[in-house]
């Protein structure tokens, strides 16, 4: 048995396709996808952010069904944590588990209408093919308070076919991030070799980081 959701979602082509399909892929989600495909990223993003320190007000980037902030939970994050996300049906989804204090859809390949606030900026599946490139990063890092720590998956079919190493590389190189680490993650459990064979091996990396 083949995934198709997951299959179609990497190889969007454009932000109409990407909310096309994040439309019909809401409602099984959760109990198809993540369950089935024993989705481990949100919780590797919210154990890396919980180990470096964490941070307050929390930013979910991409935040989709809310599993990364399930996570984050389970790991004793208790401020506040925002939903950013251009889905409205995924962002309904986290809105019913009632874990988020604000969902802003929104597309954060532009400027996005939130004032500088955050501690914390996580994000897990966001950036990856079919999806989100690095030209989003100066969107984030204008939500960010001097100080607040990045937590960020990149899956490792785009970090450089996409020039995720080289805009971070810059953004060190400029003084606009420090203590930049990265950790390599697989992104799905063993179950996933029977249900989509062709992902079931795919690794990201977490990258960390404070604002300068
Ligand atoms: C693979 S899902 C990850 C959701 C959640 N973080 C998780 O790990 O389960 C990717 C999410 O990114 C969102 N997304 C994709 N492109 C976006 C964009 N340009 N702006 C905002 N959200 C976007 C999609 O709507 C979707 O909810």
């Amino acid at each position: 048995m083949t995934n198709p959701d997951l299959s179609g979602a990497l190889t969007l082509a454009s932000p109409e396709a990407c909310l096309a399909h994040y439309r019909a892929w809401a409602e099984s989600y959760d109990a198809g996808f993540a369950s089935d495909m024993e989705y481990r990223l949100p919780a590797h993003v919210a154990a890396a952010f919980m180990a470096a320190g964490g941070g307050s007000p929390v930013l979910d980037i991409g935040a989709g069904t809310g599993l990364l902030a399930e996570r984050l939970r389970d790991m004793g994050q208790d401020g506040p944590i925002d939903a950013v996300d251009f889905s409205a049906e995924m962002l309904e989804r986290a809105r019913a588990k009632g874990i988020y204090r604000r969902l802003t859809q929104a597309d954060i390949t532009r400027p996005i209408a939130l004032p500088r606030q955050y501690g914390g900026l996580v994000s897990s599946g966001t950036f990856t093919a079919g999806h989100v490139g690095p030209d989003a990063l100066p969107n984030l890092l204008a939500l960010a308070l001097p100080g607040a720590r990045f937590a960020l998956s990149v899956n490792l079919r785009v970090w450089q076919a996409m020039g995720f190493d080289r805009a971070l590389a810059n953004l060190q190189d400029a003084g606009h991030i420090a203590g930049m680490q990265v950790i390599e993650v697989q992104v799905y459990g063993p179950a996933a070799a029977t249900i989509d064979p062709a992902h079931a091996d795919d690794r990201a990396q977490i990258v960390l980081f404070r604002v300068a």
